[in-house]
Parts: structure tokens; sequence; C-alpha cells
């Protein structure tokens, strides 16, 4: 069944998904490897149109499968594809001038994250509309942090309190998050990092075991768990 977005919500979310999958191995760009028996893509795509604020979606695909995800996504939920560029910045940027002008709250989640739960993307824009200008899901480091040099040798141990892990979705208005793609210089592998760029003040909120990002083969048997016991 096709999803419906809210055509009265206030936030576009962008879908970078047109990276290669390089660690996962060889085989089709990441956001098609199925997960379940479907495309990663599609798994995000469906758990993000289930959050009420959603009123458009824009995905940034392979550059030479435009066709191909259109035609994939078109019976999932009525979203926008662009192609996305060499590097992740470059893909967030195409699809980001793809939003309507009108839209005010701007979301970024990663197709690698599929099992991104709905809650946390209305998390994430709630905080935004609540007025904070730059929103991130986080979750603590478990492990010991330790700075390694070229040699091998520990140069020492980073005090692991004050660290977070990052997700997606991240959040932004839009206005803030336009400013930081026009200014940007090198790219980054995140959008906040971005905007921390710009002196805006990014805002934590509880993060999601499940909104892992499936990176090396390892999650992906990791979200196949997941998805067969939620
Ligand atoms: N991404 C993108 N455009 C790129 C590179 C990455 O849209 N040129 C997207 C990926 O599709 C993914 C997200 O950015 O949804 C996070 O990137 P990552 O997990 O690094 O995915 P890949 O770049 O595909 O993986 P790898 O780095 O192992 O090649
Ligand atoms: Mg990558």
């Amino acid at each position: 069944m096709t999803a419906q977005l809210n055509p009265r919500g206030d936030v576009a979310v962008l879908v970078p998904a047109a990276g290669s999958g390089t660690r996962l191995g060889p085989g089709a760009p990441k956001a098609l490897r199925l997960l379940g028996g479907e495309p990663l893509l599609v798994h995000a795509l469906r758990r993000i149109c289930q959050a009420p604020s959603v009123a458009v979606v824009v995905v940034a695909a392979p550059p030479d499968e435009v066709a191909g995800v259109r035609a994939l996504l078109a019976p999932v939920a009525p979203v926008t594809v662009v192609a996305g560029g060499a590097h992740r910045q470059a893909s967030v940027a195409a699809a980001l001038a793809a939003v309507p002008p009108d839209v005010p709250i701007v979301l970024v989640h990663d197709a690698a994250r599929a099992l991104v739960p709905p809650d946390l993307v209305e998390s994430v824009a709630s905080a935004v509309r609540a007025g904070a200008d730059a929103v991130i899901p986080v979750l603590p480091v478990v492990d010991t942090i330790k700075e390694v040099g070229p040699d091998d040798a520990v140069r020492g141990t980073v005090d692991r309190a004050p660290l977070r892990a990052v997700q997606t979705p991240q959040g932004f208005r839009r206005q803030i998050l336009a400013a930081a793609h026009a200014a940007a210089v090198d790219p980054l592998t995140d959008d906040a990092g971005l905007v921390e760029k710009q002196g805006v003040r990014v805002t934590c909120v509880p993060g999601s075991d499940h909104a892992l990002k499936i990176t090396r083969p390892f999650d992906l048997l990791l979200a196949e768990h997941l998805l067969a016991t939620e």
C-alpha cells in the first residue's frame, strides 16, 4: 500500500542514498541492498513516512539509478528522487535544492539507517519546531576510546564521559541548513558538522539502537535480527 504524507506537515526529509557501500562488500549500491527481502531504502522510506510531521521526502539516488529508484519508490510513497553527488554532502545539497520553498524544517536521514523508528524522526522534528536551530540524535559511547599513532602505539586514552555517537535524522531550521551548505568548503560526513562551523548551537536528543547505520556485513546481520524481532 502506498503511504500518504501529511500535506499539512511542516517537515521535509532528505534521504542521502547515493553511496556505493564499499565497506559492506561487493554488490549493488548500499541503499538497494536487501534487508528482509526489501531494499534498505524502502525500509527507511516507510518509517520516515510514518512520522506525522513529514510532508515532503527527497531521495538522492546513485546518479545512474535515478529512474530505477523512482520506479522502486513510486508504489511505496510519493517522493522526489534526484541524482546524488560524489560524496554525501553533495548528495544532501542536491536533495536540499529540490525542497519546495515553503517548508520550514528539514531533516537529513541516511538510507543506511534503514530501521529508524518513526518516533525518532518525530522527536527530532519536534525539537526543531520547539525552537532549536539544529538537532542531532546521540547515544553514549560504550567502548574505551584511545588515540593511536600510525605506528600502532597508543598515544593516550580519551575521556569517554562527554563523548556521544551521532545518528540521523539530524534536523534543522531550513535556512540554517541552507546557509551552512552554501558556506561549506570541505566535505564532512554529517550536516550538523557544517552547521557547527557556522557557530550555530546544536542540541542533542536521545538516539535509538534501531537507528544503527548499516555499514559492515555484521550490521546487516544485526539489522536482519532486529527486523525479525520487532
Ligand atoms: N551517501 C550519499 N552519497 C554519497 C555517499 C554516501 O548519498 N556520495 C549516503 C549513503 O547512501 C548513506 C549515507 O550517505 O545512506 C551514509 O553514508 P555511508 O554509510 O558511508 O554509505 P556509503 O558511502 O554507501 O558506504 P561506504 O562509505 O562503505 O562506501
Ligand atoms: Mg561513505
